[in-house]
């Protein structure tokens, strides 16, 4: 039996008053919509259909091959929008449906949904939950016998209705051929909409076989309406994720103030100190010291690294290189094994060797260094002419005297050293000395540790 699942994200989102589709609001760092996507494709093994809308396009860019697309060109209700599906879900026997702004539904409950429906050989099966709270839900209706037979939307309900604590999670199991068969005959509501929710009702008029599974998390049904729900929906994911981290052997000192981005991986003995931030995807390593006062993006950090008080964005660090207090890392930074950088040390788009030491004022752009480089206090590669960027190559066990200013392109090779204050135009060949503005070379056939 084939299932195959739909996620409606072609809403306005009109209560997030925002310009950005709220499909693509992110929820501890990745785009709501994705966490749908997520969990229908580990329970029906196969890419969901995600039907957008409204911004469509930057939705479907942001989502990019994790799901097919389906598009809903004027947002005429949730019936509607899974209506604009059936073309591209023929050969599904089985059609699940979630609400792109239901980010935390869980795989085991969707599956067990999906379980009890094909058990029941039920025609629909919703997900319902029960709680004091309405969050502007639709309210579950039964008969005597306690069988589901309607669900009222909470604008247009009774005063006894609402009073009704079983709530419409917007989560459904339909059979293929009756959901596609029934779909265009649903009433148009007031608003204008047609409401996939009318699908019970019609059931129950046909006498078909209904289903229902009832759950008493709350946060697993969250639907993000606007930004009060949407700062909900974050603590509740961030604390999961905390939670995780720290069951699988990761310290952190003041979970309150670590902020752990859904798609972070963190090795065991990891500590993180308060007030960091890890952010996007980043991989981090056995034993590595991270805060307090950081923030690490879309980053590698090695096996024993120590991060103080800084900002790692887009980079590499080997394991044991140490940076901070106020180093910055930017994009295309690659620091090697026992590397150090100090205070307002900023590295982008360079690789630096091992045991590098780099440990006050310095600016490190587009260059190469080799292993056992010394940068002086103040040194600086000069890397933009004002039309490009140029390459600097710093050779292995090279030694760069406070405050030079490296003209790029420009070599020092092995060995080298410049004196204070030089600024450098030309080469310096491996083993000289050169100094003074613009800087020459003083003394050739330096070995190492002389000068
Ligand atoms: C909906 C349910 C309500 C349920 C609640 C649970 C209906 C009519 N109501 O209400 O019973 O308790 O979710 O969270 O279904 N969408 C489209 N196209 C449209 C309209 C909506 O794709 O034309 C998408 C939205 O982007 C959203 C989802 O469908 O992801 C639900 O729409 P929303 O307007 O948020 O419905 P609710 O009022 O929350
Ligand atoms: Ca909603």
């Amino acid at each position: 039996m084939k299932t195959l699942a739909v996620i409606l994200a072609a809403g306005l989102g009109k209560r997030m008053k925002s310009q950005w589709p709220k499909a693509l609001h992110p929820i501890a760092g990745r785009p709501m919509v994705d966490y749908a996507i997520r969990t229908a494709s580990a329970v029906t093994g196969a890419k969901p259909y995600v039907v957008v809308g409204h911004a469509g396009a930057a939705v479907q860019e942001a989502i990019g091959d994790a799901a097919h697309f389906v598009w809903q060109t004027e947002q005429l209700g949730t019936g509607h929008a899974v209506l604009q599906a059936r073309a591209a879900l023929q050969e599904a026997d089985v059609v699940l449906v979630l609400y792109g702004d239901t980010p935390f539904v869980k795989p085991e409950t969707l599956q067990r949904l999906l379980d009890n429906h094909i058990r029941a050989g039920a025609k629909v099966s919703a997900l319902t939950v029960v709680s004091d709270d309405s969050m502007g839900f639709g309210h579950i209706l039964r008969d005597a016998q306690d069988e589901i037979i309607g669900i009222v939307e909470e604008a247009v309900a009774t005063p006894e209705q609402l009073r009704i604590k079983e709530l419409n999670c917007g989560v459904y199991c339909f059979d293929a051929a009756w959901l596609w068969q029934n779909l265009p005959d649903l009433p148009l509501r007031p608003k204008g909409e047609y409401y996939l929710t009318d699908t019970i009702a019609l059931a129950v008029r046909q006498g078909v076989k209904l289903s229902s599974l009832v759950i008493d998390n709350l946060v697993e049904v969250l639907g993000i309406n606007d930004r009060l729900l949407l700062a909900r929906a974050e603590k509740a994911v961030r604390d999961q994720i905390r939670e995780r981290w720290m069951r699988a052997g990761v310290t952190l000192t003041d979970p309150a103030t670590t902020y752990i981005d859904a798609d972070v991986v963190l090795a065991p003995d990891v500590v993180i100190h308060p007030n960091t931030h890890l952010q996007g995807r980043c991989v981090v390593g056995e034993g590595a010291v991270i805060g307090p006062n950081c923030i690490v993006r879309d980053s590698q950090i090695g096996r024993r690294c120590v991060i103080t008080a800084s900002v790692v964005e887009g980079a590499v660090m080997e394991d044991e290189s140490n940076i901070g207090p106020f180093s910055h890392l930017r994009p295309g930074a690659r620091i090697g094994r026992h590397t150090y950088l100090g205070n307002f040390a900023e590295v982008k788009n360079s690789t630096l060797g091992a045991r590098v030491s780099m440990g006050h004022f310095s600016y490190i752009g587009d260059a190469s260094l080799g292993d056992d480089v010394n940068i002086g206090a103040g040194a600086i590669t000069c890397n933009y002419d004002g039309v490009r960027k140029n390459h600097t190559e710093i050779e292995a066990g090279a030694f760069i005297g406070s405050d030079t200013m490296l003209v790029a392109p420009v070599t020092v090779g092995a060995g080298a050293r410049t004196g204070a204050g030089a600024v450098v135009t030309k080469d310096v060949p491996p083993g000289s000395l050169a100094a003074g503005v613009p800087a020459r070379v003083i003394r050739r056939g330096l070995q190492k540790g002389t000068a």
